[in-house]
């Protein structure tokens, strides 16, 4: 027997759950494991949307032919080359000579450069924007998503039964517990970290390409939405998509505070729980304070994401930055983080110069209100930092 969900009459999720995966993407931390989500559509032609990882592959091949019991499989559509949902595509192909893969052409391309594949343009149907397969009951149209997350991809609208299948977009981190569906789960309490997370560090960068996907979404009636990682979404949709809109044009979610310290022997870290502890008596109930060198970059990008206003407090190291801060910094940058109030405190004993370094990285970034002021230590907090401080606390409290 195959573990295999049934999500309508025709439609199986065919997928797998890894809970020992360690980092995903060799990356990211998942300690709640990762879903790799495939579905198989039983109709006069029978169709399956995408592959899995690596980590599943086995119990997925059963899957798929447990499904199909006999039938043949006569599409594979590949929304998206990473190895995640790709890395049986080329197995898929060997096993099953009459199916046609259904990719854009530069996913064509990919699957030329991860697999050997014979004759490979005669085994795949290429298809564009708008593009429609009909499979006897169903009408599939194909939308393109380039950079979400990657150029080669692309979703699919089933017409028939309002389905979106959605690649990477509106995914989680998150190994799938039973229930299938996010209206199954209380998911702001148990789901939304892991999917603002998963947004935040495998999309992030991408905003534009997002608000592009959005725009098309917006123009369709969709009633359920198949990602490839994560839950799937058949109510309350229009509350992920405005998350998805926030996130995507770089909005705070909420009004808060992120402070990120770097700090070796502890007086950075007095100087971010000083200014936590003065926002707070100031009526900020939203401060998340974190340890670069204790919290993966991942967490804190997340935060960032999430709310209005960011201090990063890092001692002077090498005459640079502290390395876990300067990596946070960048990371930051990378996913091209905008709209946020930003204060830098810095610490050294002789020489303090990372307040002036971390605001070169962070100030070449879109629409960020840098705070003049910038308590300076050098070494532990004295009177005149802690007045600093409070002067810090008191801007972004009139800012917010
Ligand atoms: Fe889940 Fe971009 O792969």
């Amino acid at each position: 027997m195959n573990y295999v969900r049934k999500i309508r009459e025709d439609l199986y999720w065919v997928g797998g759950n890894d809970r020992r995966i360690a980092l995903f993407e060799n990356a990211y931390p998942v300690p709640s494991g990762m879903a790799y989500n495939s579905y198989l559509l039983l109709d006069d032609k029978n169709v399956l949307f995408d592959t899995t990882d690596r980590a599943v592959s086995e119990n997925y091949q059963k899957n798929v032919a447990s499904v199909l019991n006999g039938k043949p499989l006569d599409y594979l559509v590949v929304h998206h080359m990473e190895p995640d949902h790709c890395w049986a595509v080329g197995e898929m192909m060997e096993y099953y000579p009459q199916m046609k893969v259904v990719c854009t052409a530069a996913a064509m391309k990919m699957i030329g450069q991860f697999f050997d594949v014979e004759n490979l343009k005669d085994r795949v149907m290429i298809v564009a924007e708008g593009d429609t397969l009909n499979t006897g009951h169903h009408e599939l149209t194909f939308v393109t998503a380039p950079m979400v997350h990657w150029p080669e991809v692309m979703v699919t609208y089933d017409a028939t039964t309002k389905t979106l299948f959605s690649a990477d977009a509106f995914g989680s981190f998150g190994a799938i517990n039973g229930n299938l569906y996010a209206d199954e789960v209380d998911y702001e309490k148990d789901w939304l970290e892991n999917s603002r997370r998963y947004y935040a560090n495998i999309v992030g960068k991408y905003g534009v390409q997002v608000q592009a996907l959005l725009k098309k979404a917006a123009g369709l009636d969709i009633q359920l939405v198949c990602p490839l990682h994560g839950l799937l979404w058949r109510e309350n949709i229009g509350w992920l998509v405005e998350k998805y809109n926030l996130w995507s044009t770089y909005t705070p979610e909420e009004k808060g505070v992120v402070i990120a310290y770097a700090s070796i022997y502890g007086n950075t870290e007095t100087a971010a729980n000083m200014l936590a502890g003065m926002l707070a008596e100031r009526g900020v109930r939203n401060v998340q304070v974190f340890d670069v060198s204790a919290t993966h970059d991942s967490y804190i990008l997340s935060a960032a994401f999430r709310f209005s206003h960011l201090v990063f407090a890092s001692i002077t190291y090498n005459n640079g930055i502290f390395t876990n801060m300067e990596n946070l910094l960048h990371h930051i940058a990378a996913h091209n983080l905008q709209n946020r109030t930003v204060g830098f405190i810095e610490n050294g004993t002789w020489a303090p110069t990372s307040g002036k370094q971390m605001r070169q990285i962070i100030e070449p970034l879109k629409n960020m209100t840098i705070l003049e002021q910038m308590p300076s230590l050098k070494s532990a907090v004295k009177e005149e930092q802690y007045q600093q401080l409070e002067a810090m606390a008191d801007a972004i409290v009139a800012g917010m």
